[in-house]
């Protein structure tokens, strides 16, 4: 029996391929909508795909199940509880499904979400050998009930779910049973996921937080409670995972448009989305006037798909050949509305003196004297959780995704400093800042460092 892993840092995504070495017989279970990599691991080991499984309709990353159905005609599974518009094979309660000798049984586990399972791979004894837990139950944490995704479903409702699916079907099997969740650190489909990928029955009994509340409604306030806020492109996931729609390839053969500068212009005039895809350190030497800085060095489909708005065309400015990943990147979420590209390498020539920024950096060691000297106003960019960790005195903290609304209320001609802890998140804020015609915005270099704030703390004591 095989059980591989596929993990996409990203997207903080697990997906994985279940095996019989001998029968040749393979299942995918939550796979990325980008498919290649399965296709690969297919061929090398010889194996025939029988079927895709998801767990529940995601809401993070479009699943791959609509490419791997067209590209091998296979069926797709999921809970008897799913509501689908493309046709897949319900799986009951306890239902078992064989993999060529290798029997992986179905358990209703809802509570992130009201169609969730989870699969218990059973060893040659049909003992349970292991078990994916989709979003119910992660290393470290459980599924949040509280996403859109949800609809018509109150997160105390799904709260009370998923205790019941924890304790009255997960925590029933053995110790030793290995843990595969379909997510890792930084995914923002739980608050506290581990950085291991795997674990054991037995471990998360012991050491996950939300396991070790035995009352209801104490969890139900435990697992609804500090969530950290929901990107928007969730609900627009949420909702494209339970369609028919068009595959990746064919989305990506419409973006595929390398475009002039005249056209990029036009786009900016028409109100379009321009995203430069370059690194901080890049972009802040020199970006086009009108772009946003979302770098594909980061969590960048996390990052576009909080910033973007999927429904107005996105033009992407790019080094000299990454617009195919940048491309398939957003495709990954669902954002498949990307009319062109065009590279920097040839912008930067010809954009004219006024269409050409550089972001204006300040380093740690003269943060003080700049503070002093300019009194800008200070805004911090990281989510409300890293703020409450430690902050510059007097700083405002609007985490990057609500930026946007928020700056509708800001002065255009006070000066700014905007930071976050590593610089990416910040340099995104700045692009965002000037394209919307804020001209006095500087950007912390490399982020805020808990030296900084000693640093600041010293000098107020010796004054
Ligand atoms: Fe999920």
């Amino acid at each position: 029996m095989i059980i591989k892993q596929f993990y996409l840092g990203c997207l903080s995504h697990a997906s994985y391929i279940i095996a019989d070495e001998q029968q040749k017989l393979a299942l995918i279970v939550d796979p990325q909508r980008d498919i290649d990599s399965y296709s690969e691991y297919l061929a090398e080991h010889h194996l025939n795909l029988m079927g895709v499984a998801l767990t529940h309709f995601h809401a993070d990353f479009i699943a791959g199940h609509i490419e791997l159905q067209e590209r091998y005609g296979i069926p797709v599974f999921m809970g008897e509880r799913a509501d689908a518009d493309f046709s897949f094979q319900a799986l009951a309660d306890g239902q078992a499904l064989m993999v060529g000798d290798v029997k992986v049984s179905s358990l209703n586990t809802p509570g992130h979400t009201p169609e969730g399972i989870s699969l218990v791979v059973h060893d040659e004894n049909d003992e349970p050998y292991a078990v994916l837990t989709g979003d119910t139950l992660f290393i470290g944490d459980v599924g949040r009930p509280d996403l859109l995704a949800s609809i018509g479903v109150t997160a105390e409702e799904l709260a009370a779910m998923l205790f019941d699916s924890l304790h009255n079907k997960l925590l029933t099997l053995p110790d030793d049973v290995l843990v595969y969740p379909a997510h890792g650190a930084g995914s923002l489909c739980g608050k506290n996921l581990s950085s291991e990928t795997v674990s054991t029955i037995g471990a998360q009994r012991k050491e996950n937080y939300a396991l070790r509340e035995l009352d209801k409604t104490a969890f139900k306030e435990l697992v609804t409670k500090d969530q950290p806020a929901s990107p928007a492109y969730f609900l627009h996931d949420a909702i494209l995972n339970k369609r028919d729609r068009e595959t990746l390839e064919e989305a990506m053969n419409r973006s595929h448009n390398e475009i002039t500068i005249d056209g990029l212009r036009l786009r900016a005039q028409k109100g379009e989305q321009i995203i430069d895809i370059r690194s901080d350190d890049e972009v802040h030497e020199a970006f086009y006037k009108r772009a946003v800085n979302v770098g594909l060095n980061g969590k960048y489909a996390t990052w576009a798909g909080s910033l973007l708005n999927n429904d107005v065309p996105i033009t992407l400015i790019t080094h000299d050949d990454d617009h195919k990943e940048a491309i398939m990147r957003l495709g990954r979420i669902g954002f498949d509305n990307v009319s062109g590209y065009v590279k920097w390498s040839m912008l930067k020539d010809h954009l004219l003196d006024d269409e050409i920024l550089t972001t204006k950096r300040i380093h740690g060691e003269d943060l003080s004297s700049f503070l002093d000297d300019e009194q800008p106003i200070i805004l911090d960019v990281r989510s409300h959780q890293e703020y409450l960790m430690g902050h510059l005195p007097g700083s405002l903290n609007i985490p990057l995704h609500e930026l946007k609304q928020m700056l509708s209320s800001f002065d255009k001609e006070s000066v700014y400093l905007v930071h976050c802890a590593g610089g990416y998140r910040s340099s995104a804020g700045v692009t965002l800042m000037h394209s919307m015609g804020f001209e006095h915005v500087y950007d912390l270099a490399g982020g805020l460092k808990p030296a900084y704030l000693e640093q600041l703390a010293d000098q107020k004591h010796t004054v």
